[in-house]
């Protein structure tokens, strides 16, 4: 079956760019990025791992670790890198995996047959420090994802982490917040010194907490 949210992600060791990696313990206590892209030397992938290079600071802030994927060889991604530096202006700056006999692809079900029985689609998993899958996204290899919705949805994950508080539709980092309905009023006063809004008695506003 599947990877399903609350799941354990899996541990593994590889190969990669920047050697040998084992996944559980590259994420150390932290915030963990897995994500798999069709095929090296292809376009759309090149745009996307030079944006997750030129994003890494924002990961970093997050204590996010970041690693990339695919089924190809390490010489394939090693002579590939340096064509993401030249056109994206970015140079890898977080480990790519190489899976060519597809044990991390099998294990998080990236290759969808249906899709392609050779390449891995677009996964994206987000993992939490307890190793707990927190989001999963599949795109096609059609389409470039966009890594910032990827930094907004961890925003949400950390501030219901720390702050007992959910976001609302198209929330960015600074907008109001939501008390979670399990978190009691007398519970909600102490937690939340600015107050709140109740809209419903299960709708309660509040400006975001660590801001
Ligand atoms: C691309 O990255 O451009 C791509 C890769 C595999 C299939 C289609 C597009």
């Amino acid at each position: 079956m599947a990877l399903q949210l609350g799941d354990i992600a899996p541990d593994f060791t590889v190969e990669t760019t920047s050697g040998p990696l084992s996944w559980h313990a590259y994420l150390g206590d932290g915030w963990g990025v897995l994500f798999s892209h069709p095929k090296d030397f292809t376009p759309v992938c090149t745009t996307e791992l030079g944006e997750v290079a030129r994003l890494k600071p924002e990961f970093d802030k997050r204590n996010v670790k970041v690693a990339g994927l695919s089924v190809d060889s390490l010489d394939s991604h090693s002579r590939w890198i340096g064509d993401i530096a030249e056109t994206q202006g970015h140079a890898l700056n977080y480990p790519l995996i190489a899976d060519p006999d597809r044990t991390v692809a099998n294990l998080y079900g990236m290759i969808h047959p249906n899709a392609s029985d050779t390449f891995t689609v677009r996964s994206v998993f987000v993992i939490g420090p307890d190793k707990k899958v927190k989001l999963t996204i599949t795109y096609p290899a059609s389409t470039g994802r966009n890594f910032g919705e990827i930094l907004r949805v961890i925003d949400s994950l950390q501030l219901t982490a720390g702050y007992s508080v959910a976001t609302p539709v198209n929330w960015k980092d600074g907008e109001d917040v939501i008390i979670v309905p399990s978190l009691s009023d007398a519970d909600a006063a102490a937690k939340f010194p600015k107050g709140w809004k109740a809209l419903k008695p299960y709708l309660r506003v509040t400006p975001q907490p660590n801001r």
